[in-house]
């Protein structure tokens, strides 16, 4: 039978009592982690979120009726103990905190018993993910997700702090709302009251934070749940967190100097990592050209070189045909890799196509310095010889080429790049290597839509120097956008604002939207900046990758409570879910399924 707390006070978190207070009396509770009983002694360690401590039974020092309760313990009851600190009779465990004493009972109670758990309740579990995340209550007594959740807590704890400091207020905004201009899809909610409409959930709160800026806020932050229905992946959910924020009066060097100060601050205090200002900062050509990626890991070289000028007339077709067609050939060079077996060679050749690419060639340069490779009856001794060259390539190294259209071979070759860095174990997980890539392009061509699209949202304002550029060639103009990588992952991003409506308008022209559609979707912005707007700025961090990386975690799923799965449902709570036809009814809504999906069903 479960007992209350009547008349009992915790005086100490588990990790609380220490060596400091032998000889005192504490009241602590939490879950048994284990039991074990010696006869006459029962030994339970005991776990509450700060960590484990020792508990003694001993029938002369609690009394019988507490001893026969103390026999029942199992793990995962949930008790609380009175009792005497001392230090340990035993041998000291250097593993725990509290390892050099233990509380001799005098008391317990069990305020709850627990059936045995589906999976044992432990650091670094080896359990299924998916069993995990379907009873995640018990997976968040783990020590390691209660960690990760913690040091999430004093993050936006320091975050607050300082953002407070530096003059931002907390605002929050709407969660039912028109559609913003993100770029994924929406997650929609049925108006009852207007049949027939629809509330998006905010993908961010851009909109907003630009319009408190035109009210005047001045400097404004939030942490906001965003929603975005989009393909998720290791570092993706479709609801998400960002620590948001806008300032009034500034340009680019205003927001990347507070945010850096705001980084810095954040890693010293949370896990005391000195992070060395100012942060790099390359331009977004430097580093696709560099590292064939707009977040590059610089914790590691293997740089991208562009070999086209070489091979632009030799008589391997695939090479020269990449440099004809306006596309490029660029390699790597990864050391010592020559020996590479053949097979693994051919699982990177998939790797790559996996990115889009057609193939990939290679050469090994071998111990004697002869050339191994998949396109060498194509070439010209001479040539081999200068693509190695140009690749510094050394007996013993594999030199790996793409060859094909800009943009296929950045992104081939900077995924081969962070893969093969990964194989060969380049990378360490606690150097955290910040930079600033600047200077994104305003618009990204689409293959799927034919036409060009923000590359950040249409609100970003292009370079001062780049402003003709809209008139005469789009597709080159830079934007005063910015993005934070850390280690090769995409951390945060922001802009500079467009305030000015001639700017704005063109900017809408050039995306295809008409002025109707652009009043129709964002007119409450465009009417209010009528009425006085500030220059403005603003950056938003994506809080759950922040913590992901701080942690170490494999996906930003550690880190998030109660995550969602790839297909964005909830294993636990079995969301999303079918609705009573009442409630469909009154909003006016019938569901059609799909053919495929309708016979699913059935
Ligand atoms: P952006 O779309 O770049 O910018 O988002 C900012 C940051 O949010 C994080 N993020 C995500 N994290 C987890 N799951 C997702 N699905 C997800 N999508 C994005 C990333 C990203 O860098 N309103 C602008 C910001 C601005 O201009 O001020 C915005 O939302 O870490
Ligand atoms: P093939 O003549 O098609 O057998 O190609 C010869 C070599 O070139 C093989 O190793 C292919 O993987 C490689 N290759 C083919 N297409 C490309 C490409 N677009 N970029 C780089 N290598 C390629």
């Amino acid at each position: 039978m479960a007992e209350s707390m009547s008349g009992l006070k915790r005086t100490h978190r588990c990790t609380e009592v220490s060596n400091q207070n032998v000889g005192q009396t504490v009241t602590v509770m939490g879950w048994v982690q284990k039991s074990r009983n010696k006869g006459g002694i029962i030994f339970v360690d005991l776990r509450d979120r700060s960590g484990i401590l020792q508990i003694i039974f001993e029938e002369d020092k609690c009394g019988s009726d507490n001893f026969a309760k103390a026999e029942k313990l199992k793990s995962e009851f949930v008790i609380a103990v009175t009792g005497n600190v001392i230090l340990r009779a035993g041998a000291v465990n250097k593993d725990l905190a509290t390892g050099d004493i233990e509380v001799v009972a005098e008391s317990l109670r069990i305020l709850s018993e627990a059936e045995t758990p589906p999976f044992p309740i432990e650091e670094h579990s080896k359990t299924r993910e998916e069993v995990r995340l379907k009873y995640r209550p018990l997976d968040l007594r783990r020590p390691d997700l209660q960690r990760n959740l913690m040091l999430r807590s004093k993050v936006v704890g320091i975050i607050r702090n300082f953002l407070s400091e530096e003059g931002f207020l907390e605002i929050e905004t709407p969660i039912l709302n028109k559609s913003t201009p993100e770029g994924a899809r929406d997650y929609l909610v049925p108006s009852r009251v207007h049949p027939g409409t629809f509330y998006a959930l905010p993908q961010s709160p851009q909109i907003f934070k630009q319009l408190l800026m035109c009210s005047g806020y001045d400097r404004y932050y939030q942490v906001a749940k965003c929603f975005r229905d989009e393909d998720l992946r290791a570092d993706r959910q479709p609801e998400f967190t960002q620590i948001d924020m806008e300032l009034s009066f500034v340009d680019v060097e205003d927001v990347l100097d507070v945010n850096e100060r705001l980084l810095a601050r954040v890693f010293q205090e949370s896990i005391g990592v000195e992070v060395p200002l100012p942060i790099q900062r390359m331009t977004w050509k430097e580093a696709m050209e560099r590292f064939g990626s707009d977040k590059p890991d610089i914790r590691f070289g293997m740089e991208l070189q562009n070999v086209t000028e070489l091979v632009k007339d030799c008589g391997f077709g695939v090479f020269s045909g990449a440099a004809a067609n306006g596309g490029s050939v660029r390699g790597i060079n990864v050391k010592g890799q020559g020996g590479m077996p053949r097979k693994k060679i051919d699982a990177l050749v998939e790797f790559a196509k996996g990115y889009g690419a057609k193939g990939l060639a290679y050469i090994a340069v071998q111990a004697d310095g002869s050339f191994k490779s998949s396109f060498s009856k194509f070439m010209q001794e001479d040539e081999m010889k200068a693509l190695v060259e140009a690749l510094a390539g050394e007996p013993g190294d594999l030199l790996l080429f793409a060859a094909d259209r800009d943009k296929i071979v950045f992104s081939v070759l900077g995924a081969l790049r962070c893969e093969m860095a990964e194989q060969l174990g380049l990378v360490k997980k606690d150097d955290f290597r910040f930079l600033w890539v600047t200077e994104f392009p305003v618009f990204e061509w689409s293959d799927e839509e034919e036409r060009y699209t923000a590359m950040h949202h249409p609100f970003t304002m292009p370079m001062d120097e780049d402003l003709e550029l809209l008139d005469t060639d789009m597709g080159k103009a830079r934007a005063k956008a910015y993005d934070i990588v850390l280690n090769g992952v995409e951390l945060g991003g922001g802009s500079v604002r467009i305030h000015q409506d001639d700017v704005q308008e063109k900017m809408f022209g050039l995306l295809g939207f008409s002025k109707e559609e652009a009043y129709d979707r964002f007119g409450f912005m465009l009417n209010a900046f009528k009425y006085g707007v500030p220059p403005h700025a603003g950056l938003a961090f994506g809080l759950d990758r922040m913590i992901m990386l701080m942690t170490g975690a494999e996906s930003i799923r550690d880190v998030i409570a109660f995550p969602k799965v790839k297909d964005a449902s909830c294993l636990m709570s079995g969301a999303p879910d079918v609705v009573d036809h009442k409630q469909l009814e009154e909003l006016c809504l019938e569901v059609r399924l799909p053919e495929k999906e309708a016979a699913d069903k059935e």
